[in-house]
């Protein structure tokens, strides 16, 4: 395989043929042409492989990030080992996720329901005054940034600035393929760690009721301002183009599966279950990276030591040895088990937010729109953007 076809307009609208390919033919794929790395696609490999953080770490390969010189800088405070939660090994990831779980947890994600209920509500009635909408702008971009936000205690008027750096944290990853101005991205990312530092340094103070302030009490005395910032930034860069790809994955999906579509709108109880075949079918995170520590062997393939390896995610979930029928977008599909959200230590950390954010998403918008269907043309012209790591619809135009 080379990175030319992954990159390829036809893989990007449609990678899973693709990814099929590749999975029946062989179990591991050397990309000479992507600095040796390893592509794996059948479940079975990756799943004990992100269950053995030992053999393939998360630490090693965050360093090979290749950045412009100015940003890197930034890039790499972020991705600075010792400290990034999502780029740390045992036992340091350890004791990182214990102390942010602690501050992010299942009940505080549950107890902002009636809140993602109401801004919802909010971003429909504007997007729905209109027969046509494109439903990333209007309700799937906007959603997960306002509820982060809200979360985190970032002051209303700092809404708008908080959106344009959370957008330019996600972009930095982008850089690394040449296709973007520095600039900007620089200033943002400043501007964001100045006004992070600020925040924190008022919340140890003052301590609110917010994300923030349960960060620093939960860290205190063990992390540092510069951990938190990172943490911080983390949250943005993990949960916010994902969760908007989740709901753009589900509109897409539903919309080609019209009898899936109409089932839904019948049994409203469906709706978790058809985020789950979302993920599995077509998850926003299509691929995860990973290191090898010494050498090993993956389905009997001799792998040396300081290997990168390509997990693509999205190629086991339709894997046909672990999913009935996968290429079918079941919304009752009973097979459990889908690697969206990861799998082992790393597993997502957001996975009860994006799921409660989808669920009310779905719930609110499906009574209100009887005749779904794609807008003229929008059907086989999806824009799916140029990333082979996160897939989701750049635009979605839609009538109802
Ligand atoms: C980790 C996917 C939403 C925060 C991960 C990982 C995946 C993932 C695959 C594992 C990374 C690895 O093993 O290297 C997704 C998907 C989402 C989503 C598909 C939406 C549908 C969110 C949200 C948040 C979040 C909403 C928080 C606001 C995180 C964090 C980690 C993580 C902090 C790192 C956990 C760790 O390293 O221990 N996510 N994510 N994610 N996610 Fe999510």
């Amino acid at each position: 395989m080379q990175p030319q076809a992954m990159w390829s307009p036809e893989n990007l609208r449609n990678p899973y043929p693709f990814y099929a390919a590749l999975r029946e033919s062989a179990p591991v794929h050397v990309l000479a042409a992507f600095g040796g790395t390893h592509a794996i696609t059948r479940y079975d490999d990756i799943a004990p492989i992100l269950k053995n953080p030992a053999l393939f770490s998360s630490q090693r390969i965050a360093p090979g990030l290749h950045l412009p010189k100015e940003v890197g800088e930034q890039a790499r405070r972020f991705f600075r080992a010792q400290n990034n939660l999502i780029a740390s090994d045992p036992p340091q990831h350890t004791r990182l996720r214990t102390l942010v779980s602690k501050a992010f947890t299942p009940r505080r994600v549950a107890e902002m329901e009636p809140r993602i209920r109401a801004i919802t509500r909010q971003l429909l009635e504007s997007m729905l005054a209109h027969e046509e909408f494109d439903l990333m702008a209007e309700l799937a971009v906007p959603l997960p940034v306002i509820v982060i936000s809200e979360m985190l205690g970032v002051e209303p008027e700092r809404r708008q600035d908080f959106k344009r750096w959370s957008d330019h944290v996600v972009q930095t990853v982008a850089l690394s393929q040449g296709k973007l101005d520095p600039g900007p991205i620089l200033q943002s990312l400043e501007q964001l760690h100045a006004y992070l530092e600020e925040t924190i340094e008022r919340r140890r103070r003052e301590p609110q009721d917010d994300l923030i302030s349960a960060l620093v009490e939960a860290a205190e005395g063990f992390l540092e301002v510069e951990d938190l910032i990172s943490f911080t930034r983390l949250l943005l860069v993990a949960g916010n183009e994902t969760t908007t790809n989740l709901l753009g994955n589900a509109l897409v999906s539903l919309l080609r599966a019209p009898s899936e579509l109409a089932r839904l709108q019948a049994t409203p109880t469906l709706v978790p279950s058809a985020i789950e075949e979302t993920l599995r079918y077509e998850g926003p995170v299509q691929s995860l990276m990973r290191m090898t520590t010494q050498d090993t062997q993956i389905a009997g393939h001799p792998i040396p030591e300081g290997t990168r390896l390509f997990l693509v995610l999205a190629a086991a979930n339709r894997d046909p040895r672990r999913f009935k029928e996968p290429e079918r977008f079941d919304i009752t599909r009973e097979d459990q088990g889908q690697l969206a959200f990861g799998h082992g230590v790393h597993f997502c950390l957001g996975a009860p937010l994006a799921r409660l954010e989808a669920r009310v998403a779905l719930e609110e918008l499906l009574p209100r729109v009887r005749q779904l269907a794609f807008a003229s043309g929008q059907e086989h012209d999806i824009d799916w953007g140029e990333s082979f790591l996160l897939r989701g619809p750049r635009r979605l135009r839609l009538r109802a």
